[in-house]
């Protein structure tokens, strides 16, 4: 390994893994489903709608909506997960697009799509914390004036209440891996070590997000020009109220 590939980012070197695969604890199909008819209800998307999926993944949700006649650019840095999409979408190929790039430079011209989506925990992966104020700036960017942006992260108050936690967890090969997760409360990020059973000094692999509480995405928000018109723990639109695993922000480009 050379030196430049050592200092990249976690999520480089993770999401090109097939680790990433079974240790991301993807929702299964039929809730990846449920959660597409939630997406399309909460922002009233419509057939011809023109929506990105920034951190698109394998395109959990973007061959869905792909399929229900919306033209998605599903944009990823991972070239495993562009793959795995590709694979996965080859009858969909005229609606969806599949790009790989940088959330924080997003290869897209300004005020060009109706909605964007940003899912499944995807969001403050960056350390230097203007970068993930940059990422939201540039999804405000390539959103029309009135456009919809819908945000699913961690809801920092449920994901504290375990840290720290050990728990063991399969890898791609059948083997077994040590999940090490520790909350950094001066950071407020949540830092996660895979190590391997037989040889705890072994790292497999290492990840770090920063949680955000929900009047930190209030202010974020309104910084970059979004204003939050709804707040669900659920994509079925039930609203947040305060533990939920998850914590989905919907909010319009002013
Ligand atoms: C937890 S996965 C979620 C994938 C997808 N949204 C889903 O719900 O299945 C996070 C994804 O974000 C991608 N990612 C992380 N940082 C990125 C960045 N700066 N630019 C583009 N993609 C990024 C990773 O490669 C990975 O596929």
């Amino acid at each position: 390994m050379t030196q430049s590939e050592r200092q990249l980012p976690w999520w480089r070197e993770f999401f090109e893994s097939a680790d990433s695969i079974p240790l991301s604890f993807f929702p299964c199909p039929e809730e990846t489903r449920e959660q597409v008819e939630g997406i399309i209800s909460l922002l009233d998307l419509r057939p011809g709608d023109e929506v990105a999926d920034i951190c698109a993944g394998m395109g959990r949700h973007a061959i869905p909506l792909a399929e229900r006649g919306i033209n998605i650019c599903a944009l990823d840095i991972s070239a495993m997960m562009l793959y795995i999409a590709r694979r996965l979408a080859e009858d969909d190929a005229d609606r969806l697009h599949l790009i790989r790039g940088n959330a924080l430079q997003l290869p897209f011209r300004s005020e060009g799509f109706d909605a964007i989506v940003n899912l499944f925990n995807s969001f403050g992966y960056f350390i230097d914390e203007a970068q993930n104020i940059a990422v939201l700036e540039e999804n405000v960017r390539c959103l029309k004036p009135g456009g919809r942006f819908l945000l699913e992260t961690r809801n920092r108050s449920y994901q504290i209440l375990y840290a720290p936690y050990y728990q063991e967890v399969e890898r791609a090969d059948g083997s077994n891996a040590i999940i090490r997760c520790r909350y950094d409360e001066d950071a407020h990020r949540l830092n996660s070590r895979w190590i391997d059973p037989e040889d705890p000094e072994k790292v497999l692999h290492r990840a770090s997000i920063r949680l955000y509480g929900i009047d930190e995405l209030h202010d974020l928000f309104e910084r970059v020009g979004l204003e939050i018109d709804g707040i669900y723990g659920e994509y079925d639109g039930t609203e947040f109220e305060g533990w939920e695993r998850m914590l989905i922000l919907r909010a319009r480009r002013r």
